[in-house]
């Protein structure tokens, strides 16, 4: 249970660290690219702003066609491309295309580039566009360009290449703080890990705690019917033995066998509304007396009434004394009607009482027990689960009566513990 508990949180933990590393890498990645947006167009027109300001005065001539102009235009551009831009072009004020230069180192790049370069649409403000070539950056930036009186003088675009080394520290940076990300979320998920343990520790103390609390009880409640028809309990927990062995020789499941441990340990807990004159009376019960000793059934069902946890002890409460052939009490239920918890019970509780002491009878013994349990098969009790008795029931009998009382109580200890805490 316990190495349990450490695999689902450290999956969960696990699936949580990947999720939000995911995620919130994700939200930083795409803000670290809008810083590197910025970063990259504040270089660029930076750039671009050294290259106008050098032939901004020129721009308004260009109509006049003075090819000298241009050329020097030209040859400004030309030293431009050394450094950072691989294209510039340049527009006067009409829209209209006065020149194109393009890096001569670049060619091999043009026609890459031709397909992410395309043409803004001329406006009156800065746009870009970020594209990677060969895990390299390019940023394409048209800029209006205004004259000293404000005015627009024309506008200029280029294809600005980020260097290596920019390259490398923008990739540094991202990776950095993605890392940073991803080292946070795992801390935070180390230091949840033994918190979550140990409020799990105490949740699974406490429910363990709870459970025994309420097997105390219902031992309790028991052995204060037991104490009253005999001077010690030890019959409830006998009773309670061969119940769980016969269940579990038959394969039943741990959550049915908890619904017949309660009821073993409960049947005759309506004995307690039953007369001392009644139910201590050393000889045979007259018929009305034996009529008030049956209502011990529902007054039983009664008191487990008020308990919730105690539900499953019914069927056993209610319908111990049916019989198979439908001639037993409350309601004289038949064959597979009465409850298979009760059917099994039934064997159980008369085998007990036939070995046992009772105020009203001495103990019979194995075989004499036997040989009625086995005349009442079909009638009285359920042959198939007879069939399953008769498997285990002398090996037992053999192993409980020579037991002492503290033996019962480790044994039944040891079969409480199997089927209500090994989950
Ligand atoms: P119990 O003493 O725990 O007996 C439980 C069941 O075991 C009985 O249910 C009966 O089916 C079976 N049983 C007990 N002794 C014998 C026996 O000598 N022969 C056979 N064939 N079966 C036996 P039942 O008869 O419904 O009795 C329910 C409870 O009523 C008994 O619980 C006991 O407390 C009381 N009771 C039954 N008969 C007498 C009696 O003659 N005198 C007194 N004082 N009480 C009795
Ligand atoms: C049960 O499985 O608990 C009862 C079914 C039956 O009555 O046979
Ligand atoms: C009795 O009921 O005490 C006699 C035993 C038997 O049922 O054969
Ligand atoms: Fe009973």
């Amino acid at each position: 249970m316990d190495s349990n508990i450490h695999k689902k949180v450290l999956k969960r933990l696990l699936l949580g660290w990947l999720g939000f590393s995911l995620l919130i890498g994700g939200v930083v990645f795409f803000w670290e690219m809008e810083k590197v947006d910025d970063h990259v167009l504040a270089l660029a027109t930076q750039e671009a702003g050294t290259f106008t300001s050098e032939t901004l005065g020129h721009f308004n001539r260009i109509d006049e066609a003075h090819p000298e102009v241009l050329q020097q235009i030209r040859a400004t551009a030309d030293e431009f491309l050394k450094d950072h831009f691989t294209v510039i072009e340049l527009y006067n004020r009409d829209k209209k295309q006065f020149l194109e230069v393009v890096d001569p180192g670049m060619e091999s790049l043009e026609k890459e580039l031709k397909k992410y370069v395309h043409r803004f649409p001329l406006e009156d403000s800065v746009q870009y566009q970020k594209f990677y070539i060969n895990s390299r950056i390019y940023m394409q930036v048209l800029l209006p360009l205004q004259d000293d009186g404000g005015h627009l003088a024309g506008y200029f675009e280029g294809v600005y290449e980020v260097d290596d080394a920019t390259f490398r520290n923008i990739q540094h940076d991202v990776i950095r703080t993605l890392m940073l990300v991803v080292v946070v979320i795992f801390a935070t998920s180390v230091m949840l890990y033994p918190i979550i343990i140990s409020l799990n520790r105490g949740l699974v103390k406490l429910s363990g705690d709870l459970l025994k609390g309420n097997i105390e009880l219902m031992e309790v409640l028991g052995s204060a019917i037991a104490k009253r028809d005999s001077d010690t309990n030890i019959h409830n927990y006998r009773v309670t033995i061969y119940a769980i062995r016969l269940a579990e020789a038959m394969g039943r499941s741990s959550a049915e066998v908890r619904g017949l441990i309660s009821g073993a340990f409960l049947h005759d807990v309506g004995k307690i509304g039953i007369s001392d004159n009644i139910l201590l009376k050393p000889g045979r019960l007259s018929e009305e007396e034996f009529a008030v000793m049956r209502t011990h059934v529902l007054l039983g069902v009664d008191i487990i009434a008020k308990s919730n946890w105690l539900g499953n002890a019914r069927d056993v409460v209610e319908f111990h004394h049916e019989k198979f052939d439908g001639s037993g009490y409350m309601r004289g239920l038949k064959g597979e009607e009465i409850p298979l918890n009760a059917r099994i019970f039934a064997i159980v509780d008369v085998f007990d009482a036939l070995t046992s002491r009772r105020p009203y009878k001495e103990p019979y013994s194995f075989d004499e027990a036997m040989t009625i349990l086995r005349r009442d098969s079909g009638s009285h009790f359920d042959p198939a689960i007879m069939a399953h008795f008769e498997t285990l029931a002398h090996d037992l009998h053999q192993l409980i009566s020579h037991a002492s009382d503290r033996e019962v109580e480790l044994a039944l200890d040891h079969l409480l513990q199997k089927h209500f805490f090994s989950r």
